[in-house]
């Protein structure tokens, strides 16, 4: 059975198949909601119901408070309408489509950029065209069936010269990031699907940007600021970058070289957990602290961060008390998958 999905916002209508997701919907019909991880957790994808009824899937929408809930909010990418629906979606102008596409890639490259990240290098086929914009994520698929996301660490013109950067942190236990410490090698294929998301830098906002990184929430922020500098965006731009020690600011030295040679660029490291190897005496704490020390007002600014979910979360509600339009906080959210996942 299919329903109309009109979104009152746009004044346009489509229809969704039978147990699809609003989102999985409006994709297929060539609308782009903003969102994030597709799985329920990050709240990229919050969106009002303004008439109908939906029911959500299987994961716990808990990323909605209560308020939220009765407020009438929504997930979308969780939400499968139970009848005609009306939605309040604000929807992302893009200059062209860009197709999700499932490809091999071959590994051209891995480096250790730290104890426990991994840079890999993913060379396309030299027949496809692979689109995306930077700061967009892609899916590794696994043999069994399973996925792991991971950021695209730089901008389309330099992955046809280098391949995909991606920056693989390699969690104690995790079943795909061991792998690629210990498995995955040069020349491998992986089977990757992709570009996803809604995170890259909107160049049509032009007030001054906020970046907020945590450990290898770096990566796509790398390609946003790369993407800005050969777009020549020319707008002040602050990258915090939250991280437990020193090592773990695993390409410092090229934030620094920003720093000193892009004009309205700042860098501020944060560490919260300095070693006294570390000699630190840049700031220390959680990067949300530092960031409400330094802007007490945060209203006139773009914000985009991304890393684990708990600093995100910590983030949003930082800006939000600090007078920031929650329109203009653009968020990619690490989270895990479920255990069976
Ligand atoms: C949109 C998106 C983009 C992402 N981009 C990146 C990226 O650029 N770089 C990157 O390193 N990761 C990224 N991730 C996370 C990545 O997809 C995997 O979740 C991560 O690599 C762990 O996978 P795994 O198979 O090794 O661990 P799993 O086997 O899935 O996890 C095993 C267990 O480890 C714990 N765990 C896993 N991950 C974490 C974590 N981050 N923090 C705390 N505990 C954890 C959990 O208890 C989990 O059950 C992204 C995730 C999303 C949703
Ligand atoms: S909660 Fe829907 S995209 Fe993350």
């Amino acid at each position: 059975m299919t329903h109309l999905i009109r979104n009152i916002t746009s004044n346009t209508s489509f229809r969704s198949k039978k147990d699809e997701t609003i989102l999985q919907a409006a994709l297929r019909n060539g609308h782009l909601y903003p969102y994030g991880c597709q799985s329920g957790a990050c709240g990229a994808c919050k969106t009002r119901l303004v008439h109908g009824t939906v029911k959500h899937l299987t994961r716990d929408p808990g990323v909605l408070s209560d308020d939220e809930r009765a407020g009438g909010l929504c997930l979308m990418c969780q939400a499968v309408p139970q009848e005609d629906i009306e939605i309040d979606v604000k929807e992302i102008a893009r200059a062209k489509e860009i197709e999700i596409k499932t490809l091999p890639t071959r590994v051209r490259k891995k480096n250790l950029l730290c104890e426990d990240v991994i840079q890999l290098y993913l060379s396309l086929p030299s027949t496809q065209k692979f689109e995306f914009l930077p700061g967009q994520y892609i899916n590794i698929l696994l043999k069994d069936g399973k996925e792991r996301s991971f950021s695209i660490a730089n901008t389309p013109a330099q992955a046809k010269k280098q391949g995909l950067e991606l920056h693989i942190r390699i969690v104690p236990g995790g079943v795909y990031s061991s792998r690629v410490k210990e498995k995955v090698a040069v020349k491998d294929i992986l089977r990757i699907q992709g570009p996803f998301g809604t995170y890259f830098l909107r160049k049509n906002e032009k007030q001054p940007i906020i970046l907020v990184a945590g450990g290898t929430g770096y990566a796509p922020i790398k390609g946003l600021i790369e993407d800005a500098i050969e777009n020549e965006l020319n707008l002040p731009i602050t990258l915090y970058w939250g991280a437990r020690t020193k090592a773990d600011l695993y390409l410092d030295e090229q934030a620094k070289h920003w720093a000193e040679t892009i004009k309205g660029f700042s860098y501020i490291p944060v560490l919260s957990e300095s070693t006294e190897g570390d000699n630190w005496t840049g700031r220390t704490g959680f990067v949300h602290e530092a960031i409400n020390n330094d802007l007490p007002d945060a209203s006139g600014y773009s914000v985009y961060a991304s890393g684990p979910p708990v600093m995100v979360k910590a983030l949003q509600d930082t800006f939000s008390n600090n007078g920031l339009d929650n329109e203009f906080f653009y968020s990619d959210a690490f989270d895990y998958a479920a255990a069976n996942e």
